[in-house]
């Protein structure tokens, strides 16, 4: 399974979702499965994540330094298996960036992260750049939270 997190710049929100979802696939022992994060917009591209994203994936135990942003491609289209937007904007600039022969695909594959804590309530996890730690803080709550409950409703159930 290919997990692909968008978010607008690639610096703030998909960067931390990208890590905090690789942290809870290692805890799972998912090993072939794996999880990148793209921006629907180019304006950060090279760049690493938000020092405030790096700063409150830190203080959680995860390390997103080392990432650097890049653009949503044609390819990732088909390459990732779901490709999960953080509010309802950003899911159609994603379909809209869909190439047209994989459109029909592309929206079966696009997911807004938040319908898998409740579905159909265009839940959003609101963009932090212009606020405070604070913000960075509730963005990484509600990442936590959705990314634990994809998990539990996408991955195979270890027998016990
Ligand atoms: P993100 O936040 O989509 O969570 O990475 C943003 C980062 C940069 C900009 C917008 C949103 N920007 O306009 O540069």
């Amino acid at each position: 399974m290919k997990i692909l997190m968008i978010c607008l710049g690639n610096i703030c929100r998909s960067p931390l979702a990208e890590g905090i979802l690789a942290a809870k696939l290692a805890a799972r022992g998912l090993s072939d499965w794996s999880v990148d994060s793209a921006g629907t917009g180019n304006w950060h591209v090279g760049s690493a994540p938000d020092r405030r994203s790096i700063e409150v994936a830190r203080l959680h135990g995860v390390d997103i330094s080392e990432q650097r942003c890049r653009q949503l491609t044609a390819q990732d289209f088909t390459e990732f298996d779901r490709i999960v937007g953080m509010d309802e904007d950003n899911c159609k600039e994603i379909l809209r960036l869909a190439p047209a022969h994989l459109r029909a695909e592309a929206k079966s594959k696009i997911e807004l992260i938040r319908d898998y804590v409740q579905p159909n309530a265009a839940l959003e996890v609101p963009d932090p750049y212009y606020g405070t730690m604070s913000d960075f803080e509730l963005v990484y709550q509600l990442l936590d939270e959705a990314s634990e409950a994809m998990l539990d409703k996408i991955a195979p159930q270890k027998l016990t």
